[in-house]
């Protein structure tokens, strides 16, 4: 088991604020149902430092996504470490267009027609359930100056996160930890961010497994998927996917996996949040080009 890639969560991006109103929770329920939607096309994206980082450029996108969402040419799925709240609050503060589907907690949790009372996608919560530990997970971090454990709303039972910023040594420590987990037989997945941020995850879980098995449930195929990030904690998408998009401003692990895969899958945009995204879709044929 090793580390995986480091990735920067870029700091600064506006917190979404708790009060979704019921407006919103309200259009959540309308969302109109994933099953069965005979689309062409899955965009699979982050949201911070890919979709959310430009308003403007959020704006545009989500416009030309819903033309192509009401011609029932697109599934949107967020996929995120942001809580299943924090991203309803952002479709109201953020410009996010409604989803239909989202990823929460670093691929842990899986939410179908999402509404603020949704509970997880059960199958996928067993399934994970079955292999992971939050006692022995939270034993890997036994020890270690300077740890700090994340927010409790950041730590469920399955996802430890920690903040190892103020240890020592922070890389040596994020690659300890990785091979405390490693002796585990394999069940326990360590994503380590920026420096900073610390996921020790069951190891069928992360962004890429969890767009996977969600497919899987609906019964979508896994072609005409594209996935976009900006950060190492995305780069499980892009090995699970033929197409993917890198946006200008992503951090250098995340622009290293583009560099080194088949240019043909792996877009790297030249602009920067939803303005990538857009770029990467009309290169992909999601999009049509604009002659504009
Ligand atoms: C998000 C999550 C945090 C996690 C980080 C890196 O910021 O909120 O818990 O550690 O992503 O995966």
């Amino acid at each position: 088991m090793s580390v995986a890639h480091r990735g920067l969560i870029l700091l600064g991006f506006p917190r979404p604020n708790r009060g979704a109103n019921s407006t919103v929770r309200q259009k959540f329920c309308e969302t109109k149902g994933t099953k069965g939607i005979a689309v062409k096309w899955t965009l699979a994206s982050d949201i911070d430092g890919t979709l959310v980082g430009s308003r403007e450029s959020l704006d545009r996108l989500a416009n030309r996504l819903d033309v192509l969402r009401n011609a029932g040419g697109l599934l949107l799925i967020y996929c995120t470490g942001r809580r299943l709240d924090q991203v309803i609050d952002g479709t109201e503060t953020e410009g996010l267009p409604i989803p239909d589907a989202v990823i929460c907690q670093v691929g842990t949790e899986i939410y179908l027609e999402p509404n603020q009372e949704s509970a997880s996608l059960e199958s996928w919560r067993t399934k994970l359930l079955s292999e992971y530990s939050r006692a022995e997970a939270e034993s890997f971090l036994d020890g270690i100056p300077g740890l700090q454990m994340q927010p409790h709303e950041f730590n469920t039972d399955l996802k430890t996160s920690c903040f190892v910023d103020e240890c020592p040594n922070p890389d040596a420590t994020a690659a300890m930890i990785a091979e405390r987990a490693a002796r585990a037989d394999d069940r326990y997945m360590v994503i380590y961010s920026s420096g900073r941020d610390l996921d020790i995850l069951p190891a069928s879980s992360g962004k890429g497994k969890a767009i996977a098995f969600l497919l899987q449930h609906l019964g979508r195929s896994h072609e005409n998927v594209v996935v976009a990030g900006d950060t190492g904690n995305d780069s499980a998408m892009f090995h699970h996917f033929d197409r993917g998009i890198v946006v200008a401003n992503a951090q250098p692990e995340l622009i290293a996996l583009a560099e080194a895969a088949d240019a043909k899958s792996v877009y790297q945009a030249g602009l920067p949040y939803a303005a990538g995204v857009e770029q990467g879709l009309e290169f992909f044929g999601v999009l049509p080009i604009k002659t504009a």
